[in-house]
């Protein structure tokens, strides 16, 4: 395995595929970055039941829009413009869990729970990884995508101790956003994914994460009192 540190400055000198894959993961990230303030601005920002929510809205669409800059600015550095990203429409976004739009406030807090945490999940593979300013970035972004999961949490949870219909509108979030959250994964048997790590850049296969996720939420789904949805069920990649 590739354990070696390269700086902006080594990059030209590496092998075609180190480049080629580091190019995807960045295209892909930011695209992810981006296209979370894409799905709830517009419809949750009015909606936020509190002036704090709505503030803790705003703040979170402008942590994610900085997530994309650093992401953008990684990219910049390899002369890769993603600019383009900013002008995609929602259905254009490469995973599927951004194509659509969130207009209820318990689908954003689904959303901060389940879906934020796969941002966690992404910044844990890169951190500590062999390109150095991709690594660089990660600690800042990771911090941040922890408060939004936090806050995904407490609404969820508020939601799901809430009254029948509050915890049947709650349900039917997590019913549609669990199957997307483990689909974010990608293919267990990925050809790309293996080289991922041969080369240092990812720790973990696409599989090995996404076990790892779902130990970790499904407890947190049934501690809540909901039902976690059979992982099986509505997915599209496995
Ligand atoms: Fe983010
Ligand atoms: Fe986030």
């Amino acid at each position: 395995m590739f354990t070696d540190r390269i700086t902006k400055a080594d990059l030209p000198k590496m092998d075609h595929e180190y480049q080629e894959l580091l190019r995807h993961l960045l295209a892909i990230q930011a695209d992810c970055e981006i296209g979370g303030p894409h799905l709830y601005v517009k419809d949750c920002l009015e909606q936020a039941p509190t002036p704090i929510e709505r503030l803790i809205v705003a703040r979170t669409a402008n942590e994610e829009i900085d997530h994309y800059r650093k992401v953008v600015g990684v990219a910049a550095g390899i002369d890769l413009d993603l600019s383009y990203l900013l002008k995609r429409s929602n259905m254009e976004r490469y995973v599927e869990a951004f194509r659509g739009q969130i207009s209820t406030w318990e689908d954003y807090g689904v959303f901060g729970f389940l879906i934020d945490r796969i941002g966690k999940y992404q910044m844990e593979e890169y951190a500590g990884g062999t390109y150095q300013p991709l690594d660089d970035i990660c600690p800042g972004i990771l911090q941040e995508e922890l408060g939004h999961i936090e806050h995904g949490r407490e609404v969820t949870a508020a939601f799901a101790a809430g009254t029948d219909d509050e915890r049947r509108r709650v349900q039917k979030a997590v019913d549609y956003w669990f199957p997307k959250a483990l689909d974010m994964f990608g293919k267990s048997e990925s050809r790309r994914s293996e080289r991922y790590i041969q080369w240092g850049i990812k720790r973990r296969t696409n599989e090995q994460a996404r076990q790892e996720y779902f130990a970790e939420v499904v407890p947190l789904i049934e501690e809540m009192g909901l039902q976690v949805p059979d992982p099986t069920e509505n997915r599209h990649y496995f």
